[in-house]
């Protein structure tokens, strides 16, 4: 028994799949103990977007240590806060004409979740909230009581109320009129379900197994929203920060949230850090109502403010955007053909391989545990964990991202097809 299952929870998760001690990591690339290099194709669950160790954001760090500035300061005012509240202002916001303030708030995505239920709730004086089926928002009770994952709700150990799942436009029933089944919902006096305070959504939902709201519908809910005074919430915390392309991802549908959250890679090095963006006019808060002691992590503040330089300086958006449309033509052309059973999802760098319709319920572990033997780290997502997921770093170089994908290619290909009759031209 090593060290882990030794003195560790049970709870413990990503390690049982990729069971290595891992001692370095640089870019893409992942080194064990054994002296195994492994291609990060989960970059921290999105929370590594310019991948291990970037150096650009390194020096910053480095340098910030170095200065004896304050690691640590609650919410008080530092020089690392105002340069990123600037930064965030100049590179982000402003060019798109977003008026948000911005809340910091403790240093995991659940916890601006809870926030932006909270203040909406405060805002609109209702309690409801919907959600989607598919939808995953975080651990705590708020943000579970959001999240539609029965394994994960059944954890939580008390009943989880106040949100009534909606159908999602992807990955539930195809075709239903999900727009009109809410809007019936919202004008009937007999449906038995209250006009919520806010729509908290994933514009794709990532670990419901990258199920993508169309543009299109995008801009329905938000006319919905508006119709009937309900604030919409945008999670950005897996798809923001230019995993679906544009910095935001509801971007590609021209909408305006209320309320935004981020987290993940927004500090730009794996630091925890997470923010809430609101509209001024909901900003409504009495001080300190929703406080906490890690608001504000100084040396993320620094980390972000650098990943947001390093995006414009090196134009990661353009580049990224290559690597998306590189990985799409390789699902379509290299993995679909391996079985016609197979389906793929996704936008940007963030796809899926949906292995549902084969027999084998296993079959998406299998896939996994094998590309893991091989060097290459992918993660599942979605009902019976049936899809395999891609996300590697944005910064990720060509090379590596096609050797991932050769790996990807191989395992899929032994995996789907029986003993026996593989094709040559296929491993
Ligand atoms: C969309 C989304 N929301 C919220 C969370 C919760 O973030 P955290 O695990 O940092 O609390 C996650 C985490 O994976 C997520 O993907």
């Amino acid at each position: 028994m090593n060290t882990f299952e030794a003195l560790e929870s049970n709870v413990r998760s990503y390690c049982r799949s990729f069971p290595d001690v891992f001692v370095r990591a640089k870019g893409s690339v992942m080194y064990a103990q054994s002296g195994k290099a492994y291609l990060d194709f989960f970059a921290g669950a999105g929370a590594l977007n310019y991948g291990h160790n970037n150096e650009f954001i390194k020096r910053r760090l480095i340098d910030y240590l170095e200065s004896d500035q304050l690691s640590h300061a609650l919410d008080m005012y530092t020089l690392a806060k105002d340069t990123f509240l600037q930064t965030l202002s100049d590179k982000i916001l402003k060019p798109r004409g977003l008026e948000y303030k911005v809340q910091f708030c403790g240093p995991t995505g659940t916890n601006a979740v809870e926030a932006a239920l909270k203040l909406a709730r405060k805002v609109k004086g209702r309690t409801g909230i919907f959600a989607f089926i598919g939808a995953f928002h975080g651990m705590s009770l708020g943000s579970l009581a959001a999240t539609s994952s029965l394994y994960h709700r059944e954890a939580g150990g008390v009943p989880l109320h106040d949100v009534t799942f909606m159908p999602y436009p992807a990955g539930f029933i195809d075709g239903l009129d999900t727009i009109g089944y809410m809007e019936a919902i919202l004008t009937d006096d007999h449906a038995g379900i209250a006009k919520p305070a806010a729509i908290i959504l994933e514009t794709i939902q990532a670990e419901g197994g990258l199920n993508v709201a169309s543009a299109e519908w995008l801009r329905q809910l938000r006319e919905l929203c508006d119709r009937h005074d309900i604030l919409l919430i945008c999670d950005e915390i897996q798809v923001g920060c230019g995993r679906a392309g544009a910095f935001f991802s509801f971007e590609r549908a021209g909408i305006v949230p209320d309320l935004v959250v981020l987290s993940k890679s927004i500090s730009g090095y794996g630091l925890p850090m997470s923010l809430l963006l609101l509209k001024p006019q909901l900003d409504i808060w009495e001080p300190a109502e929703h406080n906490g002691t890690f608001r504000g992590n100084q040396l993320a503040f620094v980390g972000a403010t650098a990943a947001l330089e390093f995006r414009e300086q090196t134009g990661l958006e353009l580049a990224a955007a290559h690597k998306a449309q590189f990985v799409e033509q390789f699902l379509r052309e290299q993995i679909l053909p391996i079985d016609p059973r197979l389906t793929i999802r996704g936008i940007g760098l963030i796809w899926g391989i949906d292995v549902s319709a084969c027999e084998d319920e296993h079959l998406s572990k299998t896939i996994a545990s094998r590309c893991y033997e091989l060097g290459l780290i992918v993660e599942r997502a979605g009902r019976r964990d049936a899809v395999v997921k891609l996300m590697p770093a944005l910064t990720i170089p060509m090379e590596e991202l096609a050797q991932g994908c050769a790996i990807l290619k191989q395992a899929v290909t032994e995996c789907c097809a029986p003993a026996g009759v593989l094709q040559p031209e296929l491993v």
